[in-house]
């Protein structure tokens, strides 16, 4: 209800729409109008009330609501069942329990702020309310347990294209699946997952892009390795617009890895990689070595020629030296 009323002030423009004529179209009472409207205007909403002419949308807040999120989609599948948080432990969290009571494939949790958020390797992440994209979302997808890999790239691949898009910034993907600008990050994605031996049962991919947060909004300690979509562009970005945006990309890559198979996702990941061709350093499962990031194999891992033949990497931290022969 609230969605239609928003969605009929809007198409009214800057005219008054009073609240007989709304009560009329949508059959409900005024006082029934006049309820939602409040609650509207207490979630941030502008809606200018005159006692005779009735109703005037004036702006909206920068949130995410469900109801400025819908009328944009594109998608299919992706978003078409929202679940939004004002704030939350981790969207990633909430979508696993989600997930685990039988939300359907495409269920997105976005939040404006995570008191929890989680990175890869146990790392935390850092989500300031209504300052950047923090949600994650649920697929049921036909593929192996092994194959859950292509839901962290195709992510990546797809995240990269919708940030082009809108902003035309150009990023790079660090293996596997950090968005970096010139060697800092924009955008985590945490990739988590139930199976049995044969079948997934759930993926949740969680998304964090930094997106309106100012360089010293972000704590010290992160200050010199991270960025934000605001930094680069020296401006406020719509979120909605992005949000709307990496949803159709992501669905675009998971629906042509369905159909296609992974190997043109591959491509665009190899095409957009900061890490291949250059000198890597590689830790995990208690070891550590440096060697040349050469390629990424079909089953999604990094392959590293050392001195002393050819690693296949696929867990464990990266970093990134420099390009081969820009040592
Ligand atoms: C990483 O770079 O280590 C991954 C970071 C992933 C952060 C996102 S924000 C939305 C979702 N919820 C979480 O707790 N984490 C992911």
């Amino acid at each position: 209800m609230r969605a239609v009323i928003l969605r009929i002030l809007r198409e009214n423009g800057d005219c008054f729409l009073s609240g007989e004529d709304i009560s009329r179209q949508l059959a409900v009472s005024r006082t029934a109008i006049w309820k939602h409207i409040q609650a509207l205007k207490r979630d941030g909403y502008v809606i200018e009330a005159h006692s005779r002419r009735g109703y005037r949308f004036c702006g909206g807040p920068d949130l995410l609501l469900p109801e400025e999120i819908e009328p944009q989609l594109t998608t299919a599948i992706l978003g078409r069942k929202i679940h939004y948080l004002p704030a939350v432990d981790s969207t990633n969290n909430e979508a696993k329990r989600l997930a685990v009571d039988g939300c359907s494939e495409g269920l997105i949790v976005v939040a404006e702020e995570q008191s929890g958020g989680r990175g890869r390797l146990a790392r935390g992440w850092f989500s300031p309310f209504g300052k950047g994209l923090w949600f994650s979302l649920v697929l049921r997808p036909s593929f192996s347990p092994q194959e859950a890999y292509k839901c962290t790239l195709m992510t990546a691949v797809a995240v990269n294209k919708a940030i082009k898009k809108v902003t035309s910034i150009d990023c790079r993907i660090k293996w596997p699946n950090d968005i970096l600008y010139e060697g800092k990050k924009l955008v985590g994605i945490l990739t988590e997952m139930s199976a049995e031996m044969d079948a997934i049962n759930y993926v949740v991919i969680g998304v964090g892009v930094n997106v309106n947060i100012a360089g010293d909004e972000f704590p010290l300690e992160l200050r010199e390795t991270v960025t934000s979509l605001a930094m680069l562009s020296l401006g406020r970005i719509d979120r909605l617009e992005l949000l709307v945006a990496v949803l159709a990309e992501i669905e675009d890559s998971y629906q042509k890895t369905l159909q296609y198979g992974f190997k043109p996702i591959l491509e665009e990941w190899r095409a957009a990689s900061a890490t291949l061709g250059c000198i890597v350093d590689v830790s995990g499962g208690g070891r550590q070595f440096s060697g040349l990031a050469v390629d990424i194999a079909d089953d999604g891992a990094l392959l590293v020629q050392t001195d002393t033949g050819l690693e296949r990497i696929l867990a464990g931290d990266v970093s990134v030296r420099a390009r081969q022969g820009e040592e």
